[in-house]
Formats: structure tokens, sequence, C-alpha cells
């Protein structure tokens, strides 16, 4: 998946034009930097953003066709990957004394979105961040994060370095995890930095629920002297929301915090 990856990435310019667009509601595209409707700042950062069904069957026709083991490698990669993803949601839920299918169903009902982060050196990179920090807006995240360093997580008001492991997933916990369990797991924020060195590909999956579900605590973790902690609202808010006021922990924390 790794050297697939990076071999797009390596393609022509001419070649991944035709992939290339700005349409943010396309949900298979090349794009590069990142405009964040608050501040319009730019990112050193390309992506290659792919739509996954579960099973894959035809979404992976939606993929570039180049190169030419992409849709083949992709659908081999994402299905056991959201497997692992499946399987540590139903053992969080048995350390919360949740039912362990209680993620299974729209909550992770929707496509698994791939993004593909491409970093190229970067010559000054005490400039500009390969991506701003933000919590991923979904319920977990497994993200390679390629043995070039750059990601970062915050951690008791610092960033700390995130020690690269070959061939191991970084598991992420993204908002709706936090809002899900009422706050007894936290989203985890974080960035990625650039250097000046090396070109940086890391593959982050994204286990996404469906559409226009309601998002809120669940019923098993309120009650008496553990009130709900946050408001109920359908994904299609949460998501106007999170674009709004930015993909942040403590932004995203207020707008929905009771
Ligand atoms: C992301 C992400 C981090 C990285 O795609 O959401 O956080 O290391 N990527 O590229
Ligand atoms: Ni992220």
């Amino acid at each position: 998946m790794e050297a697939v990856c990076a071999e797009f990435f390596r393609l022509p310019a001419e070649e991944k034009a035709a992939f290339y667009s700005e349409d943010t509601d396309k949900p298979n595209r090349l794009f590069s930097s990142t405009t964040y409707e608050l501040g319009d700042e730019k990112y050193w950062r390309d992506c290659l953003r792919l739509a996954c069904g579960s099973p894959v069957g035809d979404t992976k026709n939606n993929w570039p066709d180049k190169p030419k083991k992409l849709r083949e490698v992709v659908e081999k990669f994402v299905e056991p990957t959201r497997g692992v993803g499946m399987e540590l949601l139903r053992l969080l839920c048995e350390g919360m004394g949740l039912r362990p299918d209680y993620f299974e169903g729209d909550l992770t009902g929707g496509d698994v979105i791939i993004n593909v982060n491409h970093y190229p050196p970067c010559p000054a990179p005490g400039l500009t961040l390969g991506l701003p920090p933000h919590c991923d807006r979904n319920l977990i995240t497994l993200l390679l994060q390629s043995t070039v360093p750059g990601l970062q997580v915050s951690y008791k008001g610092d960033w700390i370095n995130v020690e690269s492991v070959p061939n191991a997933f970084v598991v992420n916990f993204g908002h709706l995890l936090e809002i899900a369990t009422n706050g007894v797991l936290k989203s985890i924020e974080h960035r990625a930095m650039t250097n000046a060195a090396l070109a940086r590909t890391s593959v982050a999956t994204f286990i996404m629920p469906a559409a226009d579900i309601p998002i809120g605590p669940a019923e098993e973790l309120v009650g008496e002297g553990n009130p709900p902690r946050y408001r109920t609202v359908t994904f299609d808010e949460f998501m106007r929301v999170y674009k709004t006021v930015g993909a942040r922990r403590e932004s995203v924390e207020k707008a929905f915090k009771l």
C-alpha cells in the first residue's frame, strides 16, 4: 500500500491532473494544500482521497487507474484495515461496558475514506505545517504514518512526536468517539510537520458514519450523576459545524458541549 501510494505521487503531473479537483463534494479526487473556511491558510500537503464501499465492489472503478496496481492494492488493503478498526471498536466497547456491537451499523455504516497524504520536501519547514492541528471527525482512524517522521500529537499542552513503527498503525480517536462515549474516550489533536530533506507519504483510513444519522452520547453511558455532556445532532449538522468552527479539539468541544 505504501509503495503504490508513493508511486502514485511520482507519476508525471499530466497523468495526475485528470484526477485533480477542488470540488469538496467530490468523494474521489486529488487536491493540493488545504483551504479552511476560517483562515484560507495553505499547508504543505497534496492529498489523494478515495471513497471505499464495504465491501469495495464497484467503488474501486472511481479510483485512479494508474499506477496499474493501485485499485487492486487499495482494495486488498482497505477491507482488512477496516476489520482491524472494527475489532478495536468492539474491544473498546467491552472495556466501557457497552454491548460489543454498539458501533456496528450506522455509526460505521458510511464509506471508508482513505487520505493518502503526500508532503513534498519543504524548503522552509519553519514557515508552514504539513497539516494543521485537528481531530479527525469520525470514530476511529488507522494511520500508516510512514518511516519519515512528521506526526505530532498534543499532550498536556505540548506537541510531541509520534515515533514511527514500521508496518504498524497509529490509531487515532476522533470527535465522534468522544461524543458517542460521553467523553469517556477523548479525541486526539494531531498535526503534521514538514521537513526539508525527504518526501513523506502517509495513509489515513477513516471509518465513517452513514450520512444523516444522529450522533450523541450512548444511553448506556449516561445516567444518574452522569448527565449527557454533548448535544445529540445529525452527522450532517456536525459536519456543518466542524467546517465552520474548524477541526480543533477545543472549538468542536465548545460547539457541542452541554
Ligand atoms: C489525517 C492526518 C496525519 C499524517 O489525514 O487526518 O492526520 O501524518 N494525517 O499525515
Ligand atoms: Ni487527522
